[in-house]
């Protein structure tokens, strides 16, 4: 099914060499969160800090993974505090709450900003800091902690993020209005246990958020620039996280895309379809392994600050009291658009992913741009998510904020297979406010 993009190249000026790193353990099927105190016990936890997302503090599924624990004899403290696209300050205010206290593992059940919140709080518990000094740069200093932390058991409850197997955490940084994230080896969770079962009580539009955060992740890795660019290294220590677009990647990302196509409307439109459940879930984990390593790039980038400015938009099933803009939500809007901009600069990648959700063989850069165009317009209106800018409560005056908030985000900005000026972004964003 998989094509070879020519990644054959071995010479003194490129690094010829990709990672792969993962918890040291996934877990994947159905009812395995109930394995939660088994694989807290394997890892010497005695005293777990139990992190639930806002939807969950008090569900029946909580409540299983908590009985779980402490079946096996684990204390369990929980800490329900957690927002949705979390801020640094409720991050603070988060760890206030355990500074101190005698933890020695943490469980994340939740979303992507459950399980990056864990992720953080665990990094401050273990090496405490100022949340700067961890907080990738040119917004933070981009330290790394010393050593490892201490266990982490991430427990996924929306099929998107990839949070699980990932070493980033994404938070909003208030005082700039962007978002930004740390990132280093270290905040990976050590086991991740996926359970399809926990996604059929997500609603439609948390189902239809996180599952075109997986599309995105899936095409984003795919379409990266390749790892054999990228320029030879003094030590295998300055290798960065995020590789470029590899073979394994690739297959990772073709089969995710193959599976969000055939499964993500119908467990929108049917949160019992266990089927599109168990495959979206899939899909999500082998993207999440795709994108962890290849890294992703524009649609992302621009994410941030589309995250991160958001004033007035309150989408159903996110009702928390404040505007948002969902994660996937916000990459998927500007992903047609951008995707569009850059089809030209890697046809073979670009065509492979207009075949897979389309079944059109299209060459040609003008046609593969516009497939993929209509592809992503007509994927969100069926999941009846807003197709611009506009309808998100942005316009023109947001335009620099916009593209200055975009072009803060250098790790990602690198993978794209051209690089973006200030001027491509201008007429991105100009077209996707729509
Ligand atoms: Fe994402």
């Amino acid at each position: 099914m998989s094509v070879e993009y020519g990644y054959l190249a071995y010479s003194p000026h490129i690094d010829p060499v990709f990672t792969i790193s993962l918890p040291q353990t996934i877990k994947f099927g159905m009812g395995v969160s109930r394995e939660a105190g088994y694989e807290a016990k394997r890892l010497g936890i005695k005293k777990a800090l139990l992190v639930v997302g806002p939807r969950l503090s008090g569900s029946r599924l909580a409540e299983d993974i908590r009985s779980s624990l402490e079946a096996e004899g684990i204390g369990v403290s929980v800490l329900s505090k957690v927002k949705i696209e979390p801020e640094d300050e409720e991050i603070l205010e988060a760890y206030k709450e355990i500074k101190g206290k005698d933890i020695d593992g943490f469980i994340a059940l939740g979303g992507g900003s459950t399980i990056d919140t864990a992720k953080i709080l665990n990094l401050l518990h273990t090496y405490p800091a100022p949340l700067e000094d961890y907080i990738n740069r040119p917004i933070g200093r981009g330290l790394q902690p010393p050593g490892p932390l201490k266990p982490l058991i991430a427990i996924p409850t929306t099929a998107g993020t990839g949070s699980e197997s990932t070493s980033v955490a994404i938070l909003d940084i208030k005082r700039l209005r962007v978002k930004s994230g740390i990132s280093n080896p270290y905040m990976r969770p050590t086991v991740a246990l996926i359970d399809p079962l926990t996604t059929v009580t997500m609603p439609p539009m948390i189902t239809a958020s996180s599952g075109l955060d997986v599309l995105n992740h899936a095409i984003e890795s795919l379409t990266s620039r390749p790892y054999t660019s990228k320029p030879s290294i003094k030590s295998p220590a300055e290798r960065p996280v995020y590789s470029g677009a590899t073979p394994l990647g690739d297959i990772f990302g073709e089969h995710a895309i193959i599976w969000v196509n055939k499964y993500l409307r119908r467990a929108y439109a049917n949160p019992n379809d266990l089927e599109a459940r168990y495959y979206m879930m899939l899909a999500a984990s082998i993207a999440g392994i795709g994108f962890g390593h290849v890294g992703v790039h524009i649609p992302h980038a621009m994410a941030y600050p589309i995250a991160g400015m958001v004033r007035n938009y309150y989408p159903p099933d996110y009702e928390f009291g404040y505007p948002i803009a969902p994660h996937g939500i916000s990459t998927a809007i500007p992903a047609g658009y951008a995707l569009k901009h850059l089809a030209p600069y890697n046809i073979p990648k670009f065509s492979k992913a207009v075949e897979l959700l389309t079944g059109e063989s299209v060459y040609e850069a003008k046609e593969v741009a516009e497939s993929l165009f209509e592809y992503y317009m007509g994927l969100l209106e069926d999941l009846g998510v807003p197709t611009c800018l506009r309808e998100l409560g942005f316009g023109k005056e947001d335009l620099e904020a916009l593209v200055d908030g975009t072009l803060k985000q250098q790790r990602l900005l690198a993978q794209s297979p051209k690089q973006v000026s200030k001027k491509d972004l201008e007429k991105i964003f100009s077209e996707a406010l729509g």
